[in-house]
């Protein structure tokens, strides 16, 4: 099939990756010139594992294109993917703003058939305004609409594509359910994934799940930090929890609290909505207060654990990106601590396998903060590490090197070490329910 792609981002690029490989003949659009070209020299404008390999490839099998021309974007295509940013907004709802040009855009450039589905993650009924924008420029009762959300995780974004837990088509009709299982059969051929909905639920079951997630992630928070009031170990509790399958050992983990592009706000998107439909959302509203409030208590316990005035600490660094294996900062909690303590510290030196760049960006204004390239550089002039992204190599560190640190403190936002290790060198530990 000829699809077309509107928004080469993490999951515009991701879906027209995997779309190619299936031997669609797949184009990407996107306003932004420079994303363009370097994804016609086959450059990933992010970290994404795998996905440079699947695009070179597909460039190579001449099934995937790049253009920021809709008219050529468009041409012949039988479904197109808008999978542009939905950023939140100051009062929590999300900016629909590149959405609405898209369809615009989309209405005055499709001429015969098509579906139009919408990947971005959207309210409840942005579908339905959407269609009567096209409407208002382009009549075509041939070209139809559905709500498809995604669910990408960065890091792991083409083995989620690839094997989906579910498809989620919201449409009443049967063209659109036609197309759709065509596009998606390769995926299918052990169970059928399809779940087809009206519109309105297919909007709501992305933000319900990816609220539902950040949920279980603030309880799980606020059970360690009983843990540690009580002397329960977070490592148990969550294997004890886990083993029901009701409960389910995933998104169990403490730490920082959730951050990236999306939980943060879809969650804030969610509690909008109900807020404009004059319904309380209490248990929505108290994750996301309960996620503000685990970074403050992390940087709490850094404070009252330290042997020197802060302002005399240089401090080691590790993980700067919002989860491993991906170098985006949005939303990190690594970011945002960095930005409450470097006041109050005398330096920073930070380390991450790829966010650096990203991160220089977001802390351009700080001064006391260096960068180094390889993890144990200056650790002897550090007095402490602080971990705050799990990147499998912070998983097993140098014992030996962690004792170089001044104050022999090593704080693990992220429960990854061996505390027991840590403690039998004589190098004091802090982990998050431990
Ligand atoms: C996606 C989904 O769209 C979002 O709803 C979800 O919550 C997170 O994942 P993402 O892929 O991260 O967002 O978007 P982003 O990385 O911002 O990429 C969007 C791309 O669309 C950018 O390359 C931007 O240049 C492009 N764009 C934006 C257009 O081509 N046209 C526009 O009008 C606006
Ligand atoms: C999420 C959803 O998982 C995905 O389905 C949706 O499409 C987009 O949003 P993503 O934000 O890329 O994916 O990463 P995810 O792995 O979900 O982590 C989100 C945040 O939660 C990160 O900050 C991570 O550190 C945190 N997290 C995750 C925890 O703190 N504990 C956990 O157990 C899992």
């Amino acid at each position: 099939m000829n699809i077309t792609i509107v928004g080469s981002g993490y999951v515009g690029l991701v879906t027209g990756a995997c779309l190619a490989e299936l031997g669609n003949k797949v184009t990407c659009i996107d306003t932004n010139k420079s994303v363009i070209k370097k994804l016609e020299s086959s450059v990933v404008p992010f970290h994404e594992p795998g996905l440079g390999s699947m695009l070179q490839k597909a460039i190579k099998n001449s099934c995937i294109k790049f253009t920021t021309s809709y008219k050529h974007g468009l041409s012949e295509s039988e479904a197109v993917f808008v999978c542009v940013g939905t950023p939140s907004k100051k009062n929590g709802s999300p900016n629909l703003d590149y959405v609405s040009d898209v369809f615009i855009s989309l209405a005055k450039n499709m001429e015969d058939h098509g579906v139009i589905f919408i990947k971005s993650t959207v309210p409840v009924g942005t579908n339905k305004k959407m269609q009567s924008l096209f409407r208002k420029y382009n009549k075509n009762p041939n070209i139809k609409f559905a709500s498809n959300p995604e669910f990408l995780k960065e890091g792991d974004a083409i083995n989620d594509f690839k094997k989906p837990d579910r498809i989620i088509i919201g449409s009443d009709d049967i063209e659109v359910q036609k197309i759709s299982n065509r596009i998606y059969k390769p995926f299918n051929r052990q169970s059928n994934r399809m779940i087809f909905t009206n519109i309105e639920s297919a909007e709501l079951i992305k933000y319900a799940a990816n609220s539902f997630l950040a949920t279980k992630i603030s309880f799980i928070n606020e059970v360690a930090k009983l843990c540690e009031k009580t002397n329960a170990n977070i490592d148990d509790v969550r294997h004890g929890l886990g083993s029901d399958p009701r409960i389910g050992p995933q998104f169990l983990y403490p730490g920082l609290g959730y951050g990236g592009s999306c939980f943060p706000k879809d969650v804030k998107g969610l509690i909008h909505t109900f807020s404009s439909m004059g319904l309380d959302s209490m248990v929505v509203n108290a994750a996301d207060e309960a996620n503000k409030l685990q970074l403050k208590y992390f940087i709490e316990k850094i404070k009252k654990s330290v042997s020197k005035p802060l302002n005399e600490c240089n401090i080691l660094l590790w993980g700067l990106s919002f989860k491993p294996e991906t170098d985006d900062v949005r939303e990190s909690l690594a970011i945002k601590l960095i930005k409450n303590l470097s006041p109050q510290v005398k330096s920073f030196y930070l380390y991450d396998p790829v966010a650096s760049l990203n991160a220089k960006l977001e802390l351009n204004d700080i001064s006391n903060i260096h960068f180094i390239k390889r993890k144990y550089s200056k650790i002897e002039e550090c007095n402490f590490l602080i971990i705050c992204t799990e990147w499998k190599e912070f998983w097993d560190p140098n014992i030996s090197e962690l004792k170089k640190l001044k104050d022999k403190k090593v704080f693990d936002g992220r429960n990854i070490l061996d505390q027991q290790a840590i403690r039998d060198a004589n190098i004091e530990y802090y982990g998050v329910g431990r």
